[in-house]
């Protein structure tokens, strides 16, 4: 794919991925590579420019991730941003010390004031509040450098060698804190790296388009598609690609929300594929009877769904491509080592094991998941498609607690319609990133009308959180939050009571299950 590149080196800071999201919302691709690529690797990417990213080291420490000099010769310009505006100052003759008191170590927001004639902060006011967070000060700046800016407690803010091409910036500019932040980031884009700007989803889409057609050819291609953004955007690009060579399988396990598996079927309508839906959900209520725990029903799920997708694979034939909904993050946060394992997520989508093909295709690979959404909207896919909030691969078994019956599924499909109903005519789905309803096993003693119900307790989740790994529980209000309990104990045979999850994860998960 032809477009220019944006290299961002690594450092194990915190906002790393944030960082490539704000170069790419500007216009321009790029990478995120760990500090040890070599040189010669980055060479061969051709970027435009370098950023090297924050990190939780000190770089006189000599223990801590250093870059090969020869970066500094290559004739590329270089943004650092915290360490790694530490790390330029470190390798070109600068020195960085610790700090010692308040008057060079900083945290949080800070009003900070700018030289406007340095190209990263041209057009932009000359004070604002920016981000810190760092424990190390540059006590002296390398030669052939400028100050740029300086905050009340630290003169050394950011720093400049215009005729060379390096910045560096203590504060971090890619988080929302910083004003301005991502305006500087645009300036080193185009003022100083001469960016084109040519990374845009239409482009990327069409571009896609053509290199899926030539590596295809006249073969064969199947997907695994569960419903979810990521699936279903590889499924539409592949539809828009090779159209009647692909085959979808969508295994509607009966553990969907309301009206899923129909709305995921009308979506595809569009195109001339081959669509199937198999019905399985007899087969999978029939092998969850009666099992009440966690990780055995996500084991039972898992194995049934590659049952039903290897006897839909065979029933087509010989496939040349499989496809997988892959995307950017899961690819750099792949292969990170040895947490304890909590829960045993199951996702729908990899099955290399059990379908003879010749390749895997995976079209997602570059993207973040906000630009896999743009690229669905490109497609012409619906909004609660694009929008679809993450649903785990077992659905609702999860989110029934003990053993599960359909009534009960049934029962929990009307609440957590009602629920994210009311949510969305709040218009609150931004504020949180995953709302759902729980069955608890629990009945307690109610009154409805003139009569005692002993009846089931149903809970209310709903999480705000960047990655999944910690979350905390939304502050969602007491009105929404009644209205919803009002009509859920109305519309819903078998509720008579609500609860509202109040537990942050850790030290709750997001599912009860
Ligand atoms: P937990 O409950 O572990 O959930 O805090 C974190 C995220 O993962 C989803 N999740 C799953 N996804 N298969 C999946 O595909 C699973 O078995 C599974 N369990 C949890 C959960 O919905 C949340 O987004």
């Amino acid at each position: 794919m032809s477009h220019q590149t944006v290299i961002v080196l690594d450092f194990g800071g915190q906002y790393n991925q944030l960082i490539a999201r704000r170069v790419r919302e500007c216009g321009v691709y790029c990478e995120v590579k760990p500090y040890t690529t070599p040189l010669d690797t980055l060479r061969a990417m051709d970027p435009i420019g370098i950023i090297f990213t924050g990190g939780p080291n000190s770089v006189y420490d000599p223990a801590s991730p250093q870059v090969d000099p020869a970066i500094f010769t290559w004739g590329v310009p270089v943004l650092g941003i915290c360490y790694g505006c530490q790390l330029i100052a470190h390798h070109l003759g600068g020195k960085v010390i610790a700090a010692t008191g308040d008057s060079a170590r900083e945290y949080g927001k800070t009003e900070t004031y700018f030289d406007t004639s340095c190209r990263l902060f041209k057009g932009l006011p000359a004070q604002g509040i920016t981000w810190m967070s760092h424990g190390d000060y540059m006590e002296k700046v390398p030669e052939g450098f400028s100050l740029v800016a300086h905050s009340d407690a630290c003169p050394n803010v950011a720093i400049c060698d215009e005729a060379r091409g390096f910045y560096g910036v203590q504060y971090h500019p890619e988080v929302n804190h910083t004003q301005h932040g991502t305006d500087m980031i645009r300036n080193f884009l185009y003022e100083v790296c001469g960016a084109a700007g040519d990374w845009t989803m239409g482009d990327y889409k069409a571009t896609a388009i053509r290199q899926i057609r030539e590596k295809v050819g006249d073969g064969k291609v199947l997907l695994a598609l569960s419903g979810g953004v990521d699936s279903s955007v590889a499924a539409a690009l592949l539809a828009e690609a090779v159209g009647s060579q692909l085959t979808c399988v969508f295994v509607d396990h009966g553990l969907m929300r309301l009206n899923e598996g129909d709305e995921v079927e009308a979506a595809f309508q569009k195109w001339d594929i081959h669509f199937v839906r198999a019905n399985a959900e007899e087969r999978f209520l029939a092998k969850l009877a009666g099992v009440s725990e966690p990780e055995r029903k996500r084991k039972i799920i898992g194995e049934e769904f590659i049952r039903v997708f290897e006897e839909e694979a065979k029933k087509i034939g010989r496939v040349d491509y499989l496809v997988q909904g892959t995307i950017y993050p899961d690819v750099i946060e792949s292969g990170t080592g040895d947490a304890a394992v909590i829960k045993s997520h199951h996702n729908v989508g990899g099955l290399p094991d059990y379908v003879d093909f010749k390749e895997i295709i995976e079209p997602l690979r570059m993207l973040f998941k906000d630009e896999v959404r743009q690229l669905g909207r490109e497609l012409g896919l619906p909004e609660y498609l694009v929008m679809r909030q993450p649903f785990p691969g077992p659905g609702l078994a999860i989110r029934v607690i003990g053993d599960i019956t359909r009534d009960k599924l049934d029962t929990l499909r009307l609440a957590d319609f009602i629920f994210r109903d009311e949510i969305a005519k709040a218009h609150l789905e931004g504020t949180m990133n995953q709302y759902f309803a729980v069955l608890t096993n629990m009945r307690s003693v109610g009154v409805q009308g003139d009569g005692r119900t002993y009846d089931y307790t149903l809970a209310l989740r709903s999480v705000t959180t960047t990655d999944f790994m910690t979350a905390d529980w939304t502050r969602i209000p007491y009105d929404v939050l009644d209205r919803v309990s009002v009509r859920i104990v109305n519309e819903v045979p078998h509720i008579n009571r609500i609860v509202y999850d109040i537990t942050s994860k850790p030290p709750a998960t997001i599912e009860w299950e």
